[in-house]
C-alpha cells in the first residue's frame, strides 16, 4: 500500500467502532489497520477483568495502593525519561535526594553513594556485582587466583540470589532450611567461608515467613574471621522488604550500617517503600564500597553522565513517587503506617490461630507486616486446598507453597498485610477462612485441577 504522510490516522481504514466486541483480539500479528481509540481502550481493559483483583491479593508484597496526590505526581511524569540527566536535572537530584535519605534512614556513617534500579533483583545484581568486583581486585593485588569465586547465603533468600550466581558465574553456596528453622544465622555461615568467598548475604525479612537472618550474629562472625584469618568479607543485606520496615518497628534492632561488615543494603521502595512496581534501591555503606570499575562514563545524553544500572532508559515517575512519600509521611508518617499493619497482622494471626487448625509461624519474633501459618496437624485437606477453597468462595489470593530444601516437606501459608487490608477486612478473611474449611470439612479435598490453579508463587 502507498504511503501518504499526509494523512492522519483516522482518515486510513478505520476498523468499525464496534467490530472488536465479536472478533477475537488481535494475537499474533500487529493488525493492518487502525481502530477507534476507544475501542482499543476497551478491548485493552476489559480483558483485565478476569485478573485477579488487586487488593485482594495477599500474595505480593508490592504496593497495590497509593495516595490520589501521588498518583498525580505519576501522571504527571510519565513521559520523562530518568536516564536523561542532562535534559532533567531535577528529576537526577531527587534520586540522589531518596539514596541520601535512605543511606541516613540506614544509618551510614559518612558520604555514601547508591541507584535507583528497577527493583530489589536489579539492586541485587548490582550490589553483588560489587562485590565480585572488589573481591577480584583484593585477590589481584595479592597475586592469588580469581578463579573460583563463591558467595553464600540461606536457602531462605529471594531466587534472584540464585540467579546473579548462574548469570554472572559465581558458586552458590547455599545453606539448607530445616523444618522449623527458616533462618541462618553465623554457627550455619561459617562452614562455608573460604578465601573466595565474595560476600555474605543476610536476608531481613525473608520472603517465605517475613522474619531476619540472625545479622549480628553474621556481623560478629565475620569480624572474627576477618581478625583471626585476615580474610574480609562483607556482609549486604537484602532488605528488598525488610529495609522499610525495621527502621520504623524495630529501630533498636541492628541489621544496618551500625554493623560495621554491612557494606551495601538493598530496599524496594515498590514494596514497603509504599510506592507503585518499578523502583529499588542500592545503598553502599561508603563510596568505596561501590567497585568504581563498574560505573560507566557517558555523554551520549548531552552531559557526562556517570551510571551505573543495567539498563538504561526508563521512567522518572516512581522516582518522583518514593519521594513524595518520603515527604508527605516524614519518619513518623511511615512509622504509623507500619505501625497499623503490624496491628491488624497480629490481629489477624490471633484470630487464625482462634479458628483452630493452624500455628502461626515465629509468632512473636520480628517479622514484616504479614502472618505465615499452617495446618498444626494432619487433615483430610491441607494448606493448597484451604487456599484454592479460599480464593474459589471470596477471591482472596493467599497462597499455599512448599518452603525451599531441606523444609521442602514444611507447606505454608502466607498473607501479606498492607495498608489496604483494613481490619474489617481482616475480620472478613478470618470468616471466610473458617467457611473455606467448614466447606472442606464437607467436601473433603479439592480435586487434582482445582490444586494446579492455587497460587504458589511468593516471589513477589
Ligand atoms: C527478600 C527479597 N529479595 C529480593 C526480592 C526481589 O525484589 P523485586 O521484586 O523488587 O525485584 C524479593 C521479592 O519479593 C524479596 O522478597
Amino acid at each position: 500500500m502507498a504511503t501518504d504522510a499526509t494523512r492522519s490516522i483516522e482518515e486510513l481504514q478505520v476498523a468499525p467502532a464496534g467490530a472488536w466486541l465479536t472478533t477475537d483480539a488481535p494475537e499474533e500479528a500487529i493488525p493492518e489497520n487502525p481502530m477507534d481509540p476507544t475501542a482499543a481502550m476497551r478491548l485493552v481493559t476489559e480483558e483485565l477483568a478476569v485478573e485477579g483483583i488487586p487488593e485482594r491479593n495477599l500474595a505480593t508484597f508490592v504496593t497495590t495502593w497509593m495516595e490520589p496526590q501521588a498518583r498525580q505526581v505519576i501522571d504527571e511524569n510519565l513521559h520523562r525519561n530518568f536516564i536523561d540527566h542532562a535534559e532533567y536535572p531535577m528529576t537526577a537530584e531527587i534520586e540522589q535526594r531518596c539514596i541520601k535519605m535512605l543511606a541516613e534512614l540506614f544509618h551510614a556513617p559518612g558520604e555514601t553513594t547508591g541507584a535507583r534500579t528497577q527493583g530489589s533483583s536489579e539492586a541485587i545484581m548490582l550490589g553483588a556485582l560489587s562485590l565480585k568486583w572488589k573481591w577480584r581486585k583484593r585477590r589481584e593485588a595479592d597475586g592469588k587466583s580469581t578463579e573460583k569465586p563463591n558467595l553464600v547465603f540461606g536457602g531462605d533468600v529471594h531466587v534472584v540470589w540464585e540467579k546473579f550466581c548462574r548469570y554472572f558465574d559465581v558458586e552458590p553456596r547455599i545453606v539448607p532450611l530445616q523444618s522449623g528453622k527458616y533462618t541462618i544465622g553465623p554457627e550455619d555461615v561459617e562452614p562455608h567461608l573460604d578465601e573466595n568467598t565474595i560476600g555474605v548475604a543476610a536476608v531481613v525479612g525473608t520472603t517465605f515467613t517475613g522474619h531476619a537472618d540472625d545479622v549480628v550474629g553474621i556481623n560478629d562472625l565475620l569480624i572474627r574471621f576477618r581478625d583471626e584469618k585476615g580474610i574480609d568479607i562483607p556482609l549486604h543485606i537484602d532488605g528488598a522488604s525488610g529495609a522499610f520496615v525495621w527502621p520504623f518497628l524495630y529501630p533498636d534492632s541492628k541489621w544496618d550500617f551500625r554493623l560495621e561488615q554491612v557494606r551495601s543494603i538493598n530496599a524496594s521502595g515498590h514494596k514497603f517503600g509504599m510506592v507503585y512496581p518499578g523502583i529499588g534501591w542500592l545503598i553502599f555503606r561508603e563510596k568505596s564500597d561501590l567497585a568504581e570499575d563498574l560505573v560507566f562514563y557517558e555523554n551520549y545524553l548531552g552531559k557526562t553522565d556517570a551510571t551505573f544500572t543495567l539498563n538504561f532508559s526508563t521512567g522518572s515517575a516512581m522516582v518522583l513517587a518514593q519521594y513524595y512519600n518520603f515527604v508527605r509521611f516524614g519518619k513518623a508518617g511511615y512509622r504509623v503506617i507500619m505501625e497499623i499493619m503490624q496491628k491488624n497482622a497480629e490481629a489477624l494471626a490471633a484470630d487464625i490461630k482462634g479458628l483452630g487448625p493452624f500455628q502461626i509461624i515465629g509468632a512473636g519474633e520480628e517479622t514484616l507486616p504479614l502472618v505465615a501459618f499452617n495446618l498444626a496437624e494432619e487433615h483430610p485437606y491441607d494448606e493448597f486446598d484451604v487456599a484454592f477453597q479460599l480464593s474459589a468462595e471470596r477471591g482472596w489470593m493467599v497462597p499455599a507453597y512448599t518452603m525451599p530444601p531441606d523444609a521442602h516437606d514444611v507447606k505454608m501459608m502466607r498473607a501479606l498485610v498492607k495498608l489496604n487490608l483494613p481490619r474489617s477486612l481482616v475480620d472478613r478473611l478470618v470468616g471466610d477462612i473458617a467457611d473455606a474449611l467448614k466447606t472442606l470439612d464437607v467436601k473433603g479435598p479439592v480435586t487434582a485441577d482445582e490444586r494446579a490453579r492455587v497460587k504458589t508463587n511468593v516471589s513477589h
